[in-house]
């Protein structure tokens, strides 16, 4: 990764002036008149230092007011390294315009040795989401040889130090999802990612426990899927956070486990993806696993009074003379059988004995899945928003409000139980492509599969195929892993 994160800096000129820009926001009023955003004072003697009618320069571009518009101007002055101003538009001033503006001035810099200042906000909500943006927007990741690598560094205008570092957080924690998606599938196998997850356990003081081999004799649908690619096979990695002061009564808190969805390559299996080039991204197929790992890490450092266990299911669907057959049989984790239709449906498979796991031995409060998981999700709601689904209705409303407040998006999706004839099996307790029926809605029936694993328990399933992975470099995502997940999950896990 290659990534800025926000530092403070002293509210005052002097601090600006040695960096070699500095970014101002500014916004329309409801007369449509531009203003300039930001601490007032601050901005105020920016605009005496520099000799600057900031409106008047910034009324030469006639800007549009959208969130994100960019313009700079050349600055100078005696005792000062500043070059330039970046003038960002904070659109409506909603959370979700202050990320893309934030965003607008990461990617400015990103890859450049520029140190910028912010003034551009004021407000909690707002210090965090501008932070954590701009390190989105400055995000690079790639396996050049070059390693002359550039940095910007970004400084902030704050007295708060707490909702700063907490920014630092997360930010740090979806760059390190975001790393991990971006990793071609030849490196992060599932043994590769197993050991990332000890060394990150290690990192961050959460326990990491992996199994390998005989010792998923159980585990059905993560062997059937994984053993499709024998070297090396299959993880089931389970991370627990118990919190620093709880540690001797832990069993008295809430419990929330979350499973992630690991395919490290989804080729389809001998029901091989076509047109070939769909599968190029499917190196993308563990993001879900990715997400609820780097939440673990977030989690770990803001340290809530919660438990949360955190499940990633690892395995590579690999075309192969280990693969899996259409018309095959197998066993979850708790005896459950299902019949394999298609071997390009794996994700439910691997999830399935993830939640029937979570069940039967976790007691859980809360199951949450998250996983790249159909196409359809995509087909349903493009990239902006992912696919939710639970009975649960006020907790889908409390999802949905962090979605909006965080960035990541979440839709509540209907279960809908008049589809539930199409997961039927003559051979098996059920069929995981519900194709007995003929009610496409493919992201619903996988939903209405993963169900029959949860028990009683609370569960959300979030189907993320269509935002964990972003195909253009736009706004806070670079083409690629977008980290999406780890912001919801944290910041409903600092709710509860
Ligand atoms: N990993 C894919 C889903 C996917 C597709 C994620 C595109 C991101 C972008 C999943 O394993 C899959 O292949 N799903 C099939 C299910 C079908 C065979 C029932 C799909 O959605 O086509
Ligand atoms: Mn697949
Ligand atoms: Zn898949």
């Amino acid at each position: 990764m290659k990534v800025a994160f926000a530092q403070s800096a002293p509210m005052n000129v002097e601090s600006a002036a040695r960096s070699q820009a500095i970014a101002l926001a500014f916004s329309k009023n409801s007369n449509d008149e531009f203003i300039i955003e930001g601490p007032s004072q601050l901005v105020s003697t920016i605009a005496k230092h520099f000799d600057l009618a900031l409106l008047d320069e910034l009324s030469f571009f006639s800007p549009s007011g959208k969130a994100g518009e960019l313009f700079e101007i050349p600055v100078s002055a005696t005792d000062s390294e500043t070059e330039r101003i970046f003038f960002v538009g904070l659109g409506d001033k909603s959370l979700g315009s202050i990320r893309l503006a934030a965003a607008a001035v990461g990617r400015k810099v990103r890859g450049k040795n520029i140190k910028v200042f912010s003034a551009c906000t004021d407000g909690v909500d707002e210090l965090h989401a501008y932070a954590v943006s701009l390190s989105l927007g400055s995000y690079v990741w790639n396996l050049k040889s070059d390693k002359d690598v550039k940095f910007p560094e970004f400084l902030i205008a704050t007295n708060d130090q707490e909702t700063l570092d907490d920014a630092v957080v997360i930010a740090k924690a979806i760059c390190t999802a975001r790393d991990f998606v971006h990793t071609p599938s030849n490196i992060k196998n599932p043994s590769w990612l197993a050991k990332q997850a000890v060394d990150l356990g290690k990192e961050f003081g959460f326990e990491v426990k992996v199994l390998a081999g005989k010792e998923l004799a159980q585990f059905g649908g993560l062997r059937a899927v994984g053993n499709s690619s024998p070297k090396p096979g299959p993880r089931f990695v389970e991370l627990s956070y118990t919190p620093r002061s709880a540690k001797k009564n832990a069993g008295a808190l809430e419990h929330v486990v979350l499973v992630g969805k690991g395919i490290t390559f989804d080729t389809g299996g001998v029901s091989l993806k076509r047109p070939y080039d769909t599968m190029i991204a499917m190196k993308s197929d563990m993001a879900g696993a990715a997400a609820i790992l780097a939440t673990v890490c977030a989690i770990s450092q803001l340290q809530p009074k919660i438990r949360v266990t955190a499940l990633m299911m690892l395995a590579e669907n690999a075309l192969s003379g280990t693969s899996q057959r259409p018309s095959d049989v197998i066993t979850h984790f708790g005896g459950t059988t299902v019949e394999v239709i298609n071997t390009d449906a794996e994700g439910r498979l691997v999830l399935a004995d993830g939640l029937a796991y979570a069940d039967k031995n976790l007691d859980p409060d809360y199951v949450v899945d998250i996983a790249t998981l159909t196409g359809a999700a995509t087909l349903g709601l493009g990239r902006q928003y992912a696919a939710m689904y639970t009975r649960d209705n006020a907790l889908a409303k409390e999802l949905v409000a962090i979605g909006e407040a965080s960035g990541d998006k979440v839709w509540h999706m209907p279960l809908i139980d008049d589809y539930q004839d199409s997961l039927e099996s003559d051979i098996a307790d059920f069929n995981h492509t519900a194709d007995k029926a003929k009610y496409s809605a493919g992201s619903v029936t996988a939903a209405l599969f993963l169900e029959k694993f949860v028990g009683d328990r609370r569960w959300v399933h979030l189907d993320i195929a269509g935002t964990a992975r972003s195909e253009v470099d736009a706004g806070e995502n670079p083409k690629g892993g977008t980290g999406f997940g780890v912001r919801l999950l944290t910041d409903w896990i600092m709710s509860l």
